[in-house]
């Protein structure tokens, strides 16, 4: 049901932590399954130097938030902006369908943190505008073109 990678970053994720003097700190929430995700940016002329997660969830999550981390340590912000759930799950070989929403929660927490960062320095950054960062995570289907 899993693929190797699936697993790999579920027994042995990446980048678990926290970063004290984080620039951008975004948590975001699935009501439906409780499961919650925490994520750490440092960030350094608009590239992310580090970036930490911890998250209280399924191994989905888990595989999701290691593997989305993996994709935008030194990255540009715009560069990880462009990170989707679906990009997440590709990186993992696949999630089963019925897991989608847990790739979407890495991709919620990446913009919560980066929706952080923009507000504690006062700019903008594209694709945010409309950004809400309690909006709940559902479980309904999220496709990016
Ligand atoms: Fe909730 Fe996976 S079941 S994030």
């Amino acid at each position: 049901m899993y693929s190797e990678k699936v697993m790999d970053h579920f027994m042995n994720p990446r980048n678990v932590g926290e970063i004290q003097d984080a620039d951008g700190i975004g948590e975001v929430g699935n009501a439906r399954c409780g499961d919650i995700m925490k994520m750490y940016l440092k960030i350094e002329d608009g590239v992310i130097v580090d970036v930490k997660f911890k998250t209280f969830g399924c191994g989905s999550a888990i595989a999701s938030s290691s593997m989305a981390t993996e994709l935008i340590k030194g990255k540009t912000i715009e560069e990880a902006m462009e990170v989707t759930n679906k990009a997440v799950a590709e990186a993992l070989d696949g999630l089963p369908p019925i897991k989608m929403h847990c790739s979407l929660l890495a991709e919620q927490a990446i913009k919560a943190a980066l929706y952080d960062y923009a507000k504690k320095n006062n700019i903008e950054i594209k694709g945010l505008e409309n950004f809400d960062p309690q909006a709940d995570v559902h479980d309904h289907d999220h496709e990016h073109a």
